[in-house]
């Protein structure tokens, strides 16, 4: 794994973005997954801004996210997909039939699962995957203890997990118990992966991914295993990495 210090959010925000950006530049057809979360809002602002400023294009981007909230529709201002048109789609040039979120709302949630798994095989897999991560490791919504094999799937939210996220919502209650979720498996097949960690609050995850075993109880462990994963960390993420002092 590459490791890449930024000195703080804004900073980290800017050297993802400019990532992006150049790959957009340079693969203007790039299938591109994408996280939602506090910490890539700034990014997808520095793309926003560059997309007025130099005219970057995304016309014939494709975008895959990786997960939902089961039960929230796309219009529901607390869904992904909400907050993906309202962060970045609604303000850049990107063909909104292009942008794929896995859908909450549908009666058959099983179906819906296979239905996105067969959609990234059918677009040939995302060249690449935007990361973040959660205090207990997981990657996308996938808890720990989740198979390192596991495909598009439904997941239980951990009560950590519904805690942490319950600062989008009115109050914990409002936080769904379920998401749908690229699994491991299909998080993996990506080519490249960029893995973005801001915050004191994630020290510990960061210090666990870089000094700890490959683990299933630790989900972002498995990007060890994996061939092109960037870390873009800050400065107060890695204040509790001891390889790092
Ligand atoms: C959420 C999302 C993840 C995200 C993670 C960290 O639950 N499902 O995709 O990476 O938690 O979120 P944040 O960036 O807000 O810390």
């Amino acid at each position: 794994m590459k490791i890449i210090e930024a000195k703080d959010y804004q900073d980290l925000s800017k050297i993802a973005a400019d990532y992006i950006i150049k790959k957009v530049c340079t693969f203007p057809e790039l299938k591109l997954g994408l996280a939602t979360g506090g910490t890539p809002i700034g990014i997808y602002s520095n793309l926003i801004t560059d997309h007025q400023k130099n005219g970057t294009s995304y016309q014939g981007v494709t975008t895959f996210n990786l997960d939902e909230y089961v039960g929230l529709s796309g219009d529901h201002p607390k869904s992904y997909r909400y907050y993906m048109n309202h962060n970045l789609f609604d303000h850049i040039d990107i063909q909104k039939n292009n942008t794929f979120v896995p859908l909450g709302d549908v009666d058959d949630i099983q179906r819906e699962c296979t239905t996105y798994e067969n959609l990234l095989q059918e677009h040939g897999g995302i060249d690449l995957q935007i990361l973040g991560i959660g205090n207990n490791g997981h990657v996308g919504f996938n808890e720990p203890g989740t198979s390192f094999d596991s495909e598009t799937h439904v997941v239980q939210l951990t009560p950590s997990t519904r805690k942490a996220n319950a600062r989008f919502f009115s109050s914990l209650e409002e936080v769904p118990t379920q998401a749908i979720t690229m699994g491991i498996s299909t998080i993996m097949q990506s080519k490249e992966i960029l893995l973005l960690i801001s915050g004191e609050q994630k020290k510990d995850a960061l210090n666990r991914l870089l000094t700890g075993n490959i683990d299933k109880n630790f989900p972002a462990s498995v990007l060890k295993n994996h061939p092109n994963v960037t870390i873009i960390a800050d400065t107060a993420a890695f204040a509790g990495s001891k390889v790092h002092s």
